[in-house]
């Protein structure tokens, strides 16, 4: 038997503070109904001042491992060790130094090697290869993989097209070393990128090429900035052909295939790809009603949903596709673990 890295605890962390579109409309030029029917987003999570990408990513991070624990059974206070910590962030806490090493210092999980890996709306699934290489190449046994993104700290607040977007959250997974042959069981990855479409998803200014310059960022720079129209089409474009290609690597029939996870960007770009994977809309899990585009954390805050919504299930075929800015984009696919997602802290 080959050896596989294994789902084996899911969990996600909301901020409290919830913006609805009619508050957006509120303070800016958009309405409830353009925001809906445009995008299929309701309302979207906010940090308030102070709170920062880390303190979601260690509480999504929490709730994985107490979800990891209930599936093995094991009481409340068991050992709740892993080997490595990594972040999935485009918004950390700092550029330097990376968020993950606090993370694994404020989750009491020592001295254990944990780093970030930046790829926007692709780094979770970007994130999940890096550990699962890790477990297969055996460095490590068990992982904590956490998405974790708070866009609403660098939106430009007079911009209605992305303020309406994006939403802040985290969500997290817990892989352990496993059999290829177990549920749960990360069957195969599809990765690319493609850096020609660099500006297309972007921070102009905080990095070393405006920094080096010496010149002050123009007006906006300091702003994530995207062009919503390429982007839809590349999102449509590469998850749907990422996902086909793992398909057929994999031998999977679209047919055997139950769910699709795919990164929450906008409902219309996830009918889009179901249509173009020759799926039935209800295949394709959709949370971003109540959470909007929370980058890095949205497939496994949809998982997560999902399972408690009853829509995805033990045995369940499930594929998970990302894409975001670099460009990147990256599938990999699993049939669904008997597990249970902690998204609130147990009382
Ligand atoms: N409220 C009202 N009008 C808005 C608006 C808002 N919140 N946001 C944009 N508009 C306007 C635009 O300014 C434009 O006006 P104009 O025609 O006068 O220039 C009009 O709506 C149509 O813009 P368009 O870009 O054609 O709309 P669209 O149907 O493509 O929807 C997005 C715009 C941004 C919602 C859509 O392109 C999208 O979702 N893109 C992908 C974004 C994304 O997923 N990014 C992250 C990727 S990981």
């Amino acid at each position: 038997m080959s050896r596989a890295a294994v789902l084996c605890g899911l969990g996600g962390a909301l901020p409290g503070t919830v913006v609805s579109n009619d508050e957006l409309a509120a303070q800016l030029d958009t309405t409830d109904r353009w925001i809906r029917t445009r995008t299929g987003i309701g309302s979207r999570h906010v940090v308030e001042p102070g709170e920062a990408t880390s303190d979601l990513a260690v509480d999504a991070g929490r709730r994985a491992l107490e979800s990891a624990r209930r599936a093995a059974g094991a009481p409340a206070a068991a050992d709740a060790a892993v080997d490595v910590v990594v972040v999935a962030t485009s918004t950390p806490d700092r550029l330097c130094p990376a968020t993950a090493p606090s993370v694994a210092h404020r989750l009491g999980l020592g001295h254990v090697p944990a780093f970030d890996v930046a790829a926007v709306c692709t780094g979770f699934v970007y994130a999940l290869a890096t550990a699962a290489s890790m477990i297969v190449a055996g460095l490590a046994e068990r992982a904590l993989v956490i998405g974790a993104d708070t866009f609403s700290t660098i939106l430009d607040p007079a911009d209605r097209t992305t303020r309406a977007i994006f939403g802040d959250g985290a969500g997290a997974v817990v892989l352990r070393a496993g059999e290829h042959d177990e549920p749960g069981a990360l069957l195969g990855f599809d990765l690319g990128s493609d850096g020609g479409g660099a500006d297309l998803i972007t921070m102009r200014a905080g990095g070393s090429r405006q920094r080096s310059s010496g010149e002050e960022p123009a007006e906006g720079d300091q702003y994530f900035a995207m062009e919503g129209r390429q982007v839809f089409t590349a999102a449509v474009l590469k998850m749907s052909e990422s996902s086909q290609r793992l398909l057929d690597r994999l031998g999977w029939d679209r047919h055997r295939l139950d769910r699709v996870v795919a990164h929450q960007a906008n409902v219309r770009i996830l009918h889009a790809v179901a249509e173009q994977l020759g799926l039935e809309e209800k295949q394709i899990v959709v949370n971003l009603d109540r959470v909007g585009n929370t980058v890095a954390a949205s497939i496994p805050l949809a998982m997560a949903d999902a399972v408690a919504a009853g829509s995805l299930a033990p045995g369940h075929r499930v594929l998970l596709t990302g894409f975001g800015g670099g460009l990147t984009w990256g599938s990999t696919a699993l049939v669904w673990p008997d597990l249970e997602p902690v998204t609130d802290d147990p009382a």
